[in-house]
């Protein structure tokens, strides 16, 4: 599959990677055709790598995944075109985060609305599921954490667009739990403020979460 990946920073390169681990085609998009980080991860990643504008990705794509600052987001989706994502899964793994000095990072909404509802708002007829926005980029692919696999929280509005990612995320390592529609952002969001509350007071970044059940 082509999979076009909005965002240079290490969500974008790590998910970028582990696409391309699996043999999928990867364009990772910016606001600059030669960024400097989008240029050297395609070089470490070898032949399946390339990069381009927002736009250039969200037009290879099959598959989008958003990666993008929280405050950038709605202009890298007017950046990428609304009309390139038309029909496309698009994962969401951003989080709307606020970051104040000296302060934790804090969400910029919730309890009414959410990112991912915001993101499903800003590009309407992609066929947005939240998903990776939990658990530190560094367990994205093969997570290997004793207990596990750990559960990935997905919520979206298209059925199959969520099985897509259901498989995606087991060739990933991760064993799905669909939370419904995309409205479960308001939950999954706050989801990653308590992930890096618990390594702050741990300063330690090896985990992820589990829902138990029999
Ligand atoms: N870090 C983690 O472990 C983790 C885990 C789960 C979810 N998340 C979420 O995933 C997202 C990406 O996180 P990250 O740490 O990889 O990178 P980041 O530093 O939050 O974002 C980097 C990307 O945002 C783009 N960007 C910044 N300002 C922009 C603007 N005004 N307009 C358009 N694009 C803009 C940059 O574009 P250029 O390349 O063009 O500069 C860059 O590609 C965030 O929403 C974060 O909360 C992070």
């Amino acid at each position: 599959m082509r999979i076009g990946i909005f965002g240079t920073g290490d969500v974008g390169r790590a998910l970028g990677r582990g696409f391309a681990m699996l043999g999928h085609e990867v364009k990772m998009g910016s606001r600059d055709a030669n960024n400097e980080k989008a240029t050297a991860w395609a070089s470490e990643v070898g032949a399946l790598a390339s990069v381009g504008t927002f736009a250039d990705a969200a037009r290879f794509a099959e598959l989008g995944v958003l990666a993008t600052l929280w405050s950038g987001t709605q202009s890298a989706l007017n950046l990428a075109g609304a009309q390139n994502l038309a029909g496309k899964v698009l994962i969401d793994a951003t989080n709307p985060l606020v970051f104040a000095p000296g302060a934790p990072p804090a969400l910029a909404l919730g309890h009414t609305d959410s990112g991912g509802e915001q993101v499903q708002r800003w590009a309407p007829q992609a066929r947005v599921v939240k998903a990776f926005n939990t658990v530190g980029y560094a367990h994205f692919v093969k997570p290997q954490i004793p207990g596990g696999p750990p559960d990935m929280f997905i919520c979206g509005n298209d059925a199959a667009a969520k099985t897509s990612v259901t498989s995606i995320l087991t060739a990933f390592g991760w064993n799905t739990i669909d939370m419904g529609g995309i409205e479960g952002a308001r939950l999954l969001e706050p989801m990653c403020v308590l992930w890096v509350l618990y390594g702050a007071r741990t300063n330690s970044w090896n985990h992820a979460f589990k829902l138990l059940k029999k």
